[in-house]
């Protein structure tokens, strides 16, 4: 009989805790634990979300593990989330993941948590039609930290061809909410009141950045423009434009989005376009895909909402392609807040 790969993931990058278990590519757990701590201070506090991590990381394995129907025994390989994150928190999860490998003596796999996001993509489900984008493609890969487009020719493969020089597309979300006043994480809000308003009420600046790059500072200064001066004509500005104000900074941002991967894909001559990262939540980013697909018959393919944000089930299915590879890390590997693709 051939042995099963099972994989346990781990992602601990920024203020999320989750582990999850693929066997041979499917999802049979995925555990997140969010951080609702963060969310008075307007922003993750670096040093409470590795404080958090720490009360986490053993009873969320634990569940993973157990809602997975597996015993640990069974397990392959343990993958972590290496970096790009914040170093406390990935510290957290890295040193688990090396003393549970080392206690277990299975291998250890080191995933890079971008690669993590494009590879959500590859996540298996019974019962499903498990559509996934056919190489190469492009990944536009949408995060609070991050905002890129992805030349991703193979699970290895992977260039960034296009990417922001300041703030992320998730950060503008942010960002934008805090100036209307809403809690963080903003980018949720936004797209539930946006979903209310007329997206052509307000206009933010202009996006001036040539090639497939990115910029989304001056959008935010023009955004706290309009705002400023709204409430010193009528100071009940925000609240009585609240919808409007959230479709049209919704609309703004991705509208740049779509424009930019249109490029790419005009560009390339490559159709297939895939969305990952914690942005391609947003409902109208997925509207707007649907019509790309439509109307200028690009194969578009959004993963699942609990695959978009951070999850460790991404971590886990690109740690099962390394483990085919057999490319194994040994110990001496090391969490780094900085990595590129
Ligand atoms: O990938 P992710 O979970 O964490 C990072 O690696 O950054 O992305 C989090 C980002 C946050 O900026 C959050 O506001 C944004 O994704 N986000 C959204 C939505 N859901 C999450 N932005 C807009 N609309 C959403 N529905
Ligand atoms: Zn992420």
């Amino acid at each position: 009989m051939i042995k099963r790969i099972v994989i346990l993931g781990i992602e601990s990058s920024c203020d999320d805790t989750s582990a999850a278990i693929i066997s041979d590519g499917y999802i049979l757990s995925n555990i997140v634990a969010n951080q609702k701590v963060h969310q008075k201070y307007g922003g993750v506090v670096p040093e409470l979300a590795s404080r958090a991590h720490q009360q986490n990381i053993i009873p969320v394995v634990d569940m993973a593990i157990g809602e997975a129907g597996i015993r640990k025994e069974e397990l392959s390989a343990i993958c972590f989330t290496q970096g790009p994150g914040l170093l406390g928190s990935l510290l957290v999860g890295s040193s688990f993941a090396k003393s549970f490998a080392l206690g277990m003596n299975i291998p250890l796999i080191a995933v890079n948590h971008m690669q993590g996001h494009i590879m959500a993509h590859f996540i298996k489900e019974v019962d499903n039609k498990n559509r996934h984008p056919k190489f190469p493609f492009l990944c536009l890969t949408v995060s609070g930290g991050h905002t890129q487009i992805v030349l991703v020719k193979s699970v290895e493969d992977m260039t960034v061809i296009g990417q922001t020089l300041d703030d992320a597309a998730g950060e503008a979300f942010d960002k934008s909410a805090k100036i209307l006043g809403l809690p963080y994480p903003g980018g949720p809000l936004i797209d539930k009141y946006g979903k209310l308003g007329d997206k052509h009420k307000f206009t933010f600046g202009k996006h001036q950045v040539g090639e497939l790059d990115f910029s989304y500072s001056g959008i935010k200064t023009s955004i706290l423009r309009v705002v400023e001066k709204g409430v010193e004509e009528n100071p009940n500005f925000i609240e009585e434009n609240r919808d409007d104000l959230c479709a049209s900074i919704q609309h703004t941002i991705i509208d740049i989005l779509i424009k930019k991967i249109m490029k790419a894909s005009k560009e390339t001559g490559i159709k297939e376009i895939a969305i990952a990262g914690g942005v391609s939540a947003n409902s109208y980013l997925r509207a707007r895909l649907l019509e790309l697909k439509e109307k200028y018959n690009k194969e578009v393919y959004i993963p699942k909402f609990e695959y978009c944000t951070d999850n460790a089930a991404m971590i886990a299915i690109s740690g099962y392609y390394k483990f085919l590879d057999k490319n194994f890390y040994n110990q001496s590997i090391t969490p780094k807040s900085r990595l590129y693709l």
